[in-house]
């Protein structure tokens, strides 16, 4: 599949996805967005692949929505074509993992398609921001909720009303972030955390990603019971046999998918 807007490569069970509209800071437009779902469809239906690295260039992960192509829209236009929604609930519903590479700008659209990912490796270069407020809107694919959710109510707030941006250190602190890398060592610190991914059994992979998303959605009681019934049905695969035979024999395990 050739693309435009993005460079897609995949090797060793991982798909590599590079954000590529240099010319406006990968801003999100709607083209890079429908890309963006077929290149997560095919490495949805790849068995092959286990997970997915999702980066942009050294200077932008992203720098938003693409605010020229928005520019001019109305109400009825953004309404009818429920702008993002699409794009969104198609990276919520993917369930293999996606770690974002966040080298510089992550600001609007680029700060949410960061936090749409399961977990966010920053370079010490990353600036992450939702300026939304200062083109007088307001984040439109999940900023006021994820942010809130990363951060806590008072960084968020003081993030979204002052639109201010928040460096990588910060990030880390305030719990964006799971880990900040010299910039130079970005892509070997992402790729290696999916090939580590990668070589675990896909099946308690997605089970525990799965999990991890329903602590968001549910109560304490009703995730911790679906942890357990899922941990129980872990027992059903080969691959929890093999994972603790590897463990007791002292060798590596040679997970199948099965
Ligand atoms: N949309 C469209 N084009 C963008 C863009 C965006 N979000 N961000 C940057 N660009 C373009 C610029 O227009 C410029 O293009 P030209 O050379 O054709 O003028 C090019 O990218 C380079 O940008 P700058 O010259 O501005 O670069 P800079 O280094 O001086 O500043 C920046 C970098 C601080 C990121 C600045 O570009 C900026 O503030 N960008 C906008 C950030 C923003 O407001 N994002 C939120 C968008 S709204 C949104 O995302 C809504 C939502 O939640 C869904």
């Amino acid at each position: 599949m050739a693309y435009e807007t993005l460079l897609v490569s995949t090797q060793d069970g991982v798909t590599l996805i590079r954000l590529n509209r240099p010319e406006a800071l990968n801003a999100l437009n709607s083209q890079l967005l429908g890309e963006l779902c077929t290149a997560l469809d095919a490495a949805e239906a790849d068995d092959a692949v286990a997970c997915v690295v999702l980066t942009g260039s050294e200077r932008a992960f992203a720098a938003g929505a693409d605010i020229k192509e928005m520019s001019e829209k109305t109400y009825a236009q953004m309404f009818k074509s429920d702008f993002f929604g699409d794009a969104a609930r198609r990276i919520e519903q993917f369930r293999k993992p996606i770690v974002a590479a966040v080298a510089g700008y992550a600001l609007g659209g680029g700060c949410e398609l960061a936090m749409l990912c399961d977990f966010i490796i920053a370079a010490e270069t990353a600036k992450f921001g939702q300026p939304e407020i200062n083109l007088g809107v307001a984040p439109g694919i999940g900023g006021t909720q994820r942010l809130t959710r990363a951060v806590g109510k008072s960084k968020a707030m003081d993030m979204i009303l002052t639109g201010r941006m928040m460096d990588a250190a910060e990030a880390e602190r305030g719990g964006l972030v799971s880990r900040v890398v010299p910039a130079d060592k970005l892509m070997d610190e992402a790729m290696a955390a999916a090939a580590k991914i990668a070589s675990q059994s896909p099946l308690a992979v997605m089970m525990n990603k799965e999990l991890v998303d329903a602590a968001f959605e549910t109560t304490l009681a009703a995730g911790v019971t679906l942890e357990r019934r899922l941990f129980h049905s872990l027992f059903a695969f080969d691959d929890q046999k093999e994972g603790m035979a590897a463990f007791v024999e002292k060798r590596k395990p040679a997970f199948k998918g099965s």
